[in-house]
């Protein structure tokens, strides 16, 4: 709130002009772009708002990983519906979606390349989630809640702990010591 006061006469005085001033030509009515809008040193700006633990990523990785998120995100959705309609096989299949397997640890040491001990971390809470289905095929409701609640705090100490950090090929390669991507499809 503060820091809004004196931005605010800067604000109304913009939008009064505009109402005042005559209507431009064309040529200059186009938006100033973002990059002349995002004030220099921005991301330095975020960085000490948010001083967690980067994890480097190439931007192709960085999309990936969170539409896996979103995915972790339905996948609890989808278990608290299951499990208050004691649908157990329901359950089941959602948990099969953030459960470990081979090709999930790849994944995750692949993502956690350059942030030491984050592909732990991922490993572990697939490995919690794998619990969930372990009562879910007990029919454990109680089970099905404790172990949703101990993966769910997986989530959460991972998030407290680590953020995206885009980063280009060569910044990639050298902090991770893997080759750099192909370029086809993944
Ligand atoms: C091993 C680490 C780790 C675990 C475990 C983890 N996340 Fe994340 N998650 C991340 C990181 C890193 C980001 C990006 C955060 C940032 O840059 O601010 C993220 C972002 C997200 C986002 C935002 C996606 C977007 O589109 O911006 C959601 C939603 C999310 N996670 C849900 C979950 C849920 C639900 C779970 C558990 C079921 C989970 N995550 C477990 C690391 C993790």
């Amino acid at each position: 709130m503060k820091r809004l006061a004196p931005v605010l006469p800067m604000l109304l005085a913009v939008a009064c002009r505009s109402t005042d001033a005559p209507v431009p030509a064309p040529a200059t009515t186009a938006p100033p772009s973002a990059s002349a809008v995002v004030p220099p040193g921005a991301q330095a700006a975020l960085d000490r708002l948010d001083p967690r633990a980067d994890v480097p990523l190439l931007p192709m990785m960085a999309h990936h990983q969170k539409q896996n998120m979103r995915d972790h995100l339905l996948a609890v959705q989808e278990i608290v519906a299951a499990t208050a309609a004691s649908d157990f096989d329901a359950v089941d299949k959602a948990v099969g979606r953030i459960g470990f397997s081979e090709q999930m640890g790849a994944m995750c040491n692949h993502m956690g390349a350059g942030a030491p001990g984050f592909s732990a971390q991922a490993v572990a809470f697939h490995k919690t989630a794998d619990t969930i289905g372990v009562a879910a095929k007990k029919k454990d409701r109680d089970g099905v809640l404790l172990a949703l609640g101990a993966t769910l705090s997986t989530c959460t100490g991972c998030h407290a702990k680590w953020k995206q950090r885009v980063v280009d090929e060569a910044t990639w390669t050298s902090v991770s010591s893997q080759p750099p991507p192909q370029h086809s499809a993944h």
